[in-house]
């Protein structure tokens, strides 16, 4: 089902100090005047607060990039879901597949991250993606699929939440799937969802991530079923973030 209106989300990762919000604020004051695309900023936990602050009103929402499954507790060095909403985030990326590689995250705690992000009141992209492996022993469909089955809970349908489809071999290497694969992945993930949540389900947004740039995010935007996009390195800077978020509306 074509989206009429694509997510664009940047996902900053472990950059990004003090300075950084300058790269913030130009995003926002652009995307004040442009309009036609829902953007988020994931930035690290530290500066979530502050971006939420600089951002609110605008037209641009901040995302957390991973949570813990526990609102609270001995938990050093975790973050909450409540946390992140706490400080301003309205949507938080999960299982991301540096976090299920560094890690080890399995779709059973991923699965409970995003019962705890729901509970928290954020919305939750959760990421599947095949590696290299995978798919050059044919089964990027069956993994993508399994990630699909093992990572979204139970009443997860009467939600607002977003998957994202991220092959780990295109994550920061320059490689894109072609268009071709990038639909057929897609439409599979499509499939998975509404086996798992039922036709309720069936709007939810499949965004693309995975070396989205300035240069390919026009025709990976078009592409059947893509709601949208999950950018890592080009969401960075202001001048690359922007002709993507353009490239959507
Ligand atoms: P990339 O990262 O755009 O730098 O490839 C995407 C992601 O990991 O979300």
């Amino acid at each position: 089902m074509k989206q009429s209106v694509k997510m664009i989300v940047g996902n900053w990762k472990m950059n990004g100090v003090s300075a950084s919000l300058e790269q913030a604020q130009a995003i926002r004051d652009a995307v004040a005047g442009s309009g036609g695309a829902r953007v988020v900023l994931c930035p690290p936990a530290t500066l979530v607060a502050r971006m939420a602050d600089l951002l609110d009103g605008g037209g641009v929402a901040v995302g957390g990039q991973d949570c813990h499954a526990k609102p609270s507790g001995a938990f050093t060095g975790s973050i909450s879901a409540e946390m992140l909403a706490d400080a301003g985030a309205t949507v938080v990326i999960l299982g991301h597949s540096e976090r299920r590689t560094a890690f080890g995250e399995t779709d059973a705690e991923v699965a409970a991250k995003v019962e705890a992000a729901i509970a928290a009141g954020l919305e939750p992209i959760i990421c599947v993606g095949e590696t290299l492996e995978q798919r050059q022993a044919g089964d990027a469909i069956a993994v993508v699929s399994d990630q699909v089955a093992g990572s979204l809970p139970d009443g997860l349908s009467e939600r607002v939440f977003a998957v994202a489809y991220e092959p780990v071999w295109a994550i920061g290497t320059g490689l894109t799937p072609t268009l071709e694969q990038i639909a057929e992945v897609h439409a599979a993930v499509r499939v998975a969802i509404v086996a798992r949540l039922g036709e309720g389900a069936r709007t939810a947004p499949i965004l693309y991530g995975g070396s989205v740039k300035p240069e390919n995010a026009r025709d990976i935007l078009a592409t059947a079923e893509v709601g949208g996009a999950l950018v890592g390195g080009a969401s960075l800077k202001a001048a690359d973030f922007m002709p993507i978020i353009q490239a959507a509306a």
